[in-house]
C-alpha cells in the first residue's frame, strides 16, 4: 500500500498567516511547472512499482485554481503509471471561493471523491486579517454545493486559538462546523511563524497573541464538543464521524510509503526521506535534468524510531508493541519512563499496544520526546 501527494503551489493571495510553499505569481510558467510535476511522476514511477496506490492527495497551496485540462493532465499521468486500487482515496484541498457547480462537477468526472475545504473560522473579521480570498458565507455555501454535488467525504478546516477569539465564539464555529454535517473536520491550533504577516501584526500590537492557557482550554472545547457531536478523534488534530478516517494522512502517521511529487513535496519509502526544493522556477527547469532539485536523507535508526514516537502516539491507534520490538525493543530506562506514564494515567498499555490517555494528549508531542535517542 502507499500513497502518491501532488503539491499545487499556487494561491490567489498570501494568507497572512501561512508559511507552506506557494506562489502568488505564477501564470507565466504554470504550464511548465504542471508538466514538470507529470514528468516527476513519470520519473520516479519505479520507486512505488511493488506497491497497490491506495490514496491520492492533492494539497497545496490551492489545488483548486487547477484548471479542469491540468488537473485531467496529472490525473491521468497517474492512472497511466501507477497503479491504482479499486477505489482509491483521491482528495483535493479546495478553497471556498473555487467550489462552483461547473467545478465541482469536474473534479468528480475526474474522480476526486474526497474534499478538503479550508474554511478556518465563520468570523468575517478573522477572514479579514487573515487575508483569505472568501467570505464565511462562502464556505458554508462551498461545502453545501459540494454535498448538493453528491461529495459524500467533506472535510473542513478550522483553526482555533485565534487572536481575539473568545472561547464562546470558538464554540459558536464549531457548532457551525457541525451544522454543515461533514464527515471529517481537521482543527490546527494558530501558529504564530516567522516572516509571516501575522508575525508582523503581533508585533506591533495589531493582533494579540492567545495565552497557551486559551489554546489549551480551545483545544479542549474542541474535543469536548466534537465528541458530543459523534465524532471521533482518531488523531490529536482529526476527528472523523463514522470512521470516515483520512486514509491518505492516516498512511504518513502510521509509517506507511508515500511518493511526494511538485516543489517542496516530501516523500518516504521506509527509509529516506526526500523532500523536493520550495522554489517553483528551480523545481520546473532541473526536473529530470539533474540532482539540483531534491535532497534526500537517510534516516538512522534513532530519527525513525522518534518519529515513530512522535506521529504513533497522536493517533487513537498508538505506538504498536509489535512495531517497538521490530525496532529492537525499549531499554530499561524507557521501559521505566512508560511505566511512569502509565501509573500517573497519561498513558494506557493495552495487550498490543500503548495510546495516550485524553489528560496525555494535551502533552502529546512533549511525551513523545521524552523517548527520543540520539546517535
Ligand atoms: C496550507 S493550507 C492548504 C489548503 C488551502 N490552501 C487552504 O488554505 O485551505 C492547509 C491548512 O493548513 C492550516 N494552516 C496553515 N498555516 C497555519 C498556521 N500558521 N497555523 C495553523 N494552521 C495553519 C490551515 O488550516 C489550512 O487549511
Ligand atoms: S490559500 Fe492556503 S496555502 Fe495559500 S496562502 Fe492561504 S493558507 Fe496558505
Amino acid at each position: 500500500m502507499a500513497g502518491i501527494y501532488v503539491h499545487i503551489p499556487f494561491c490567489k493571495k498570501r494568507c497572512s498567516y501561512c508559511d507552506f510553499h506557494f506562489s502568488t505569481t505564477f501564470s507565466s510558467y504554470r504550464e511548465k511547472l504542471i508538466a514538470a510535476i507529470c514528468s516527476e511522476l513519470v520519473i520516479r514511477k519505479s520507486e512505488l512499482h511493488y506497491a497497490l496506490v491506495e490514496t491520492v492527495y492533492f494539497g497545496g497551496g490551492t489545488p483548486s485554481l487547477l484548471t479542469k485540462e491540468e488537473l485531467a493532465a496529472i490525473m491521468s499521468t497517474i492512472r497511466e503509471h501507477f497503479e491504482l486500487a479499486d477505489s482509491p482515496e483521491i482528495t483535493f484541498e479546495v478553497n471556498p471561493d473555487d467550489a462552483t457547480t461547473e467545478n465541482l462537477a469536474d473534479w468528480k468526472a475526474l474522480g476526486i471523491n474526497r474534499l478538503s475545504i479550508g474554511l478556518q473560522s465563520f468570523q468575517e473579521t478573522d477572514l479579514s486579517w487573515m487575508n483569505r480570498s472568501h467570505s464565511t458565507q462562502q464556505g458554508q455555501t462551498a461545502v453545501r454545493l459540494a454535498q448538493v454535488m453528491g461529495f459524500d467525504n467533506i472535510s473542513i478546516d478550522l483553526i482555533y486559538g485565534l487572536p481575539e477569539l473568545s472561547n464562546d465564539q470558538w464554540v459558536s464555529h464549531l457548532n457551525q462546523a457541525l451544522n454543515l454535517n461533514v464527515q471529517h473536520i481537521s482543527s490546527y491550533c494558530l501558529t504564530i511563524e516567522p516572516k509571516t504577516a501575522l508575525n508582523d501584526f503581533v508585533a506591533k500590537g495589531k493582533l494579540t497573541r492567545p495565552t497557551e492557557d486559551q489554546q489549551s482550554e480551545q483545544f479542549e472545547l474542541l474535543v469536548s464538543t466534537l465528541a458530543l457531536a459523534g465524532f471521533e478523534q482518531y488523531e490529536i488534530s482529526n476527528f472523523a464521524k463514522d470512521q470516515k478516517y483520512a486514509k491518505h494522512n492516516s498512511a504518513y502517521w502510521n509509517f506507511s510509503p508515500y511518493l511526494g511529487v511538485g516543489p517542496s513535496a516530501h516523500s518516504f519509502n521506509g527509509q529516506q526521506r526526500r523532500w523536493n526544493v520550495a522554489n517553483n522556477t528551480k523545481y520546473y527547469q532541473h526536473v529530470g535534468k539533474n540532482q539540483d532539485w531534491f535532497e534526500v536523507e537517510i534516516l538512522s535508526e534513532s530519527e525513525k524510531w522518534n518519529e515513530y514516537f512522535l506521529t504513533g502516539l497522536r493517533t487513537k491507534w498508538g505506538i504498536l508493541k509489535k512495531n517497538i520490538q521490530e525496532m529492537g525493543g525499549m531499554s530499561s530506562s524507557e521501559l521505566t519512563l512508560m511505566d511512569s506514564y502509565v501509573k500517573s494515567e497519561w498513558m494506557i498499555e493495552a495487550d498490543a499496544s500503548f495510546v495516550l490517555t485524553e489528560k496525555g494528549k494535551l502533552q502529546a508531542d512533549g511525551i513523545a520526546s521524552s523517548f527520543f535517542r540520539v546517535d
